[in-house]
Order: C-alpha cells, then sequence, then structure tokens
C-alpha cells in the first residue's frame, strides 16, 4: 500500500468505509505534527497491534480549540513535509491533515467536555483546554472509527480523559497508553521543546531529575505524599529559572490530589515554565509493582 495522504473530512470518511467493509483493522496515531521520536514510537505500537494487514493512520492537526487565549498556537512548530517523509519512512499507510476550516464548521454549539479528571492538575491553568483535546478527538474517532487508538502517557491527564471518555460515551476502540520517550538526558521528547535554548533545555532537565528523586523514595519504601512532592520540589528549587506551574501526586484512576499515604497506583506529575516555554512530565508510583 503506498501512503495516501487525505485533507477533508469526506473523503476520510469515505475511505475508512471502504477499508472497514475489506475488513481491515484501523489503527489511529492522533497528533498535531512535527513529530519526533515520541510520536513514531506511538506508530511502532500501533503497528504491533494492528498487524501487517491492518492500516496505520497517523492524523496531524494542530487543533485550534485546545489552545487558550495567549497560547502557542499561532507559533505551535508545523512542519508538513518532514511529517510526510517520516511517516512513509514508518510504513504509516495514511495520513489524515484537515484544515482548521475542514474540520470545524462555522457555528459549532457542540462539544465533548469532563468535569471532574479534567479539573486539576493541567486543567486548573489551561481552562477549555481539555474540552478541545476531547472534542477533536471524538471527531477523529467519528471520521475514522479506528477498532485501536494510541495515546501517550507523557501527557497522562489527556490519556486519563480519553479512557473515561470511550467508557462513558461507549466508543467501541480499544485505547493503548505508551510510555514516555526521553532524550538521552532524560528531558521528555516534546514538539514543544524546540523552544528552548541550549541553557534553558539544561535547565527543563530538573523535572526529569525531580522524578527520579520521587521514584527513588519512593522504592525505598516513601508513601508519604506530602514528603514525595516536598522531594521534588527542593530539586526544581534549586533552578531559579525553573517556574513551577504544579507538583502534584494524585491518584490514577481518579486524578484527585493524594493526602494520605499512597496504596494504590499513583501518577506523580509536574508543570514548569522553562523562559516561556511550558513543560510538563510525570512518572508513575506503583506500590503493588514488583
Ligand atoms: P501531540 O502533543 O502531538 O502528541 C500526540 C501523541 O504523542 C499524544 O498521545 C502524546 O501523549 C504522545 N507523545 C508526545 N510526546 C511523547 C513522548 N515523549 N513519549 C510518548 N508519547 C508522546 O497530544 C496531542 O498532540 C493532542 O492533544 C492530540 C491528542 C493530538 C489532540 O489534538
Amino acid at each position: 500500500m503506498i501512503m495516501e495522504v487525505i485533507d477533508s473530512v469526506r473523503e476520510m470518511q469515505k475511505r475508512c468505509d471502504e477499508l472497514h467493509c475489506a475488513g481491515r483493522r484501523i489503527g489511529l496515531v492522533p497528533t498535531m505534527g512535527y513529530l519526533h521520536e515520541g510520536h513514531l514510537s506511538l506508530v511502532r505500537l500501533i503497528r504491533g497491534k494492528v498487524g501487517e494487514d491492518g492500516v496505520v493512520i497517523v492524523s496531524i492537526f494542530v487543533n485550534p480549540t485546545q489552545f487558550g487565549p495567549g497560547e502557542d498556537f499561532e507559533v505551535y512548530p508545523r512542519d508538513f513535509e518532514r511529517d510526510r517523509r517520516l511517516c512513509l519512512r514508518e510504513g504509516v499507510d495514511l495520513i489524515f491533515h484537515p484544515s482548521a476550516a475542514e474540520m470545524y464548521v462555522p457555528g459549532a454549539t457542540v462539544y465533548v467536555s469532563e468535569d471532574r479528571l479534567s479539573r486539576g492538575l493541567c486543567g486548573r491553568s489551561r481552562p477549555g483546554h481539555f474540552r478541545g483535546v476531547l472534542t477533536v478527538v471524538a471527531k477523529l474517532f467519528n471520521i475514522i472509527r479506528p477498532d485501536v487508538a494510541v495515546f501517550g502517557r507523557k501527557d497522562a491527564q489527556q490519556l486519563r480523559l480519553i479512557e473515561r471518555m470511550v467508557t462513558d460515551l461507549n466508543y467501541p476502540i480499544e485505547i493503548v497508553a505508551a510510555p514516555i520517550v526521553r532524550e538521552s538526558d532524560g528531558l521528555a521528547m516534546s514538539s514543544r521543546n524546540t523552544y528552548l535554548s541550549e541553557h534553558q533545555r539544561r535547565q527543563a532537565l530538573c523535572l526529569n531529575r525531580a522524578l527520579q528523586a520521587a521514584e527513588e523514595a519512593f522504592a525505598g519504601g516513601e508513601r508519604d505524599p506530602v514528603r514525595l512532592k516536598a522531594t521534588m520540589a527542593s530539586i526544581t528549587a534549586d533552578v531559579p529559572e525553573v517556574e513551577v506551574e504544579y507538583i502534584e501526586i494524585v491518584d490514577w484512576e481518579t486524578l484527585e490530589r493524594l493526602s494520605s499515604p499512597i496504596e494504590r497506583k499513583a501518577l506523580a506529575a509536574m508543570a514548569a515554565r522553562v523562559g516561556g516555554t511550558r513543560l510538563i512530565d510525570n512518572t508513575l508510583l506503583d506500590p503493588t509493582a514488583k
């Protein structure tokens, strides 16, 4: 199969109808493009899920509705030609690359929003962000009707919200969670890392260092979320240019802040600004893991 590129919703629906009728399994990797190894690891994972006879679709769409006023929508890095080459190299079958006008008809008033898991963590400082994410992912699911879709643990709150949406709205779609892919020095890969100067990039490493310190303390038996958060905060405090937005330890299922000792799977998550760039990172703390 040669790689197809489709930019119209109508045509995409028609093509997916044909693929479904032909009995092909469809795997979807939703992205905003400017692909890096993190995205490509998702492509490989989904290929493993749908097999060689399946169809791997990557959507590339910088979704305006998930950016707030004053956020980086206009300057978000875009390079479709580079993304196209990377997809081709990875054996992607089809790229869905709609324009904003194609995805959002004027006068739209129906959205998908969630009112519990989306409140804390990134939802606190980015009102409307997860409504934009859930709405666009629901639209992609409705247009493509994939059998399986993959999301990275890098955006842990987003992953939990999509899992919740699939359950609550009865999407017959398997959601696969992909591990966080990091640079060799530990920085979580992100399209936004291109905003960082050399100096800022080095400072940004304290996010991963803080999470590693929490992991180490946790492995050593520390279960108190307050002390774990203090351990993380002491590391970021040493890097004054890193402005922490939040350091949280929440229950993995409910994303509610923990105040008592960790007994179930928990998420240590943080967001910080380095220069003007907002970065997030997280790690799972699982007391049942061996
Ligand atoms: P984007 O930031 O492009 O990320 C696309 C997918 O790649 C997401 O599932 C994200 O979690 C995953 N990803 C990004 N960096 C990763 C890393 N270092 N390791 C593993 N996975 C990583 O997330 C979005 O786009 C959008 O919100 C989207 C879901 C496409 C809706 O617009």
